[in-house]
């Protein structure tokens, strides 16, 4: 398949955005920004533009996508008793990094919400993504647009990496604001329940929905957000994770680092800003990447996802990382860091 790109930044061609959202109507797949990733998009209400989803991403098709909208009047388009809740989330947070999961009636075919009785929806903030939506009257399911298993893309260079060839259309566009997935807050249930933390953290929802917990287990085996049971956000190299005090960590890190190396392989450290010039000094042939400065969560989540890719690009065989569980986006940032690693901590 030949893929089409367009620019579209602050300024573009309104014929860019046009020719995408007609590839929108008439069932074709096209990657778009939002401020948090990538998506990969298409009609929601076409089943056979969903299942190509699938196929392109190389997919499991039990796990349901999300469904962008671009006007809060279509949450009641496509889902039933919508609750008082519902209106108190996206009062406060949309548009924006935000997912609400609803009970949905009939109208999105269970090829886009993988067979549950349940819809999550999504206003984005990003204008390149809420202008795709609006020229193409129609709401655009979107999952993350990497192919299965590899980090989401934050840039139009991973999408590209990952897509070109495999969909109708690529939006070049701005890097991601966010860098990490939407936050999901499930209100199907008695309890709003958080599946997946992400920039909007526990304290901001609390104020909202005081009763809120955050639950990414496994239910019986059943993880409540069927994406949260595939191993995602792999790197090839093998990823260790330290834990404790920072100094305790750095201790840890070089311990790792000095045995990986005699072994004359690639090694790589992750950690905040504070770390680098400390391992620098002690080991020149490491690759040593900042992910920004320790209080500052949100820089460490925006990097993280293109940290992660550059590993595979570097040839590293192995990366220990220090933890990141500070701040509003330390709970997201962990939870995909230890998703990538694979649970393994040192
Ligand atoms: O920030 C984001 O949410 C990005 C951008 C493109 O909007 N999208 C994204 O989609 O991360 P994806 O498909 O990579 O992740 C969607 C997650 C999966 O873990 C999926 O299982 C969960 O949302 N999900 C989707 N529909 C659900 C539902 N009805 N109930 C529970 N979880 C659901
Ligand atoms: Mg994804």
């Amino acid at each position: 398949m030949k893929t089409q790109f367009f620019r579209i930044g602050s300024a573009f061609r309104e014929e860019e955005l046009e020719t995408a959202a007609e590839l929108i109507r008439q069932g074709g797949l096209v990657a778009f920004p939002t401020e948090t990733v990538y998506g990969l998009g298409a009609d929601a209400e076409n089943a056979h533009a969903a299942r190509k989803i699938y196929a392109a991403k190389g997919r499991p098709s039990d796990n349901p996508l999300i469904v962008h909208i671009c006007d809060v009047s279509q949450v009641f388009e496509i889902a039933d008793n919508v609750p008082e809740d519902a209106e108190r989330l996206w009062t406060a947070f949309w548009p924006g990094p935000l997912t609400i999961v609803l009970k949905k009636n009939g109208r999105i075919p269970i090829e886009t919400t993988g067979g549950l009785d349940t819809v999550a929806i999504r206003l984005p903030e990003n204008p390149v993504a809420k202008a795709l939506i609006r020229r193409s009257g129609k709401m655009i399911a979107a999952p993350s647009a990497n192919l299965s298993g590899k980090p989401s893309p934050t840039s139009a260079a991973h999408v590209i990496e990952d897509m070109d060839g495999r969909v109708d259309g690529i939006i070049i566009s701005e890097d991601c604001r966010v860098g990490l997935e939407s936050t999901i807050v499930d209100l199907s249930e008695e309890r709003p329940i958080v599946l997946r933390p992400g920039d909007i953290g526990m304290s901001a929802l609390r104020r909202v929905l005081p009763d809120a917990v955050l639950d990414t287990q496994l239910k019986g085996g059943h993880p409540k957000a069927p994406g949260m049971k595939y191993r995602h956000y792999a790197p090839r190299a093998e990823l260790y994770v330290t834990v404790g005090e920072r100094a305790v960590q750095q201790e840890k890190v070089f311990d790792a680092m000095h045995r990986l190396l005699e072994a004359g392989k690639k090694g790589a450290i992750l950690c905040v800003n504070e770390s680098v010039s400390i391992y620098r000094r002690k080991r020149k042939d490491l690759l040593v990447l900042g992910l920004g400065d320790k209080g500052d969560s949100r820089e460490i989540a925006r990097n993280l996802f293109g940290a992660l890719r550059r590993l595979d690009e570097e040839g590293i065989d192995l990366c220990v990382s220090e933890s990141f569980s500070e701040g509003e986006s330390g709970d997201a940032v962990m939870n995909r860091l230890l998703k990538a690693a694979g649970g393994k901590t040192i």
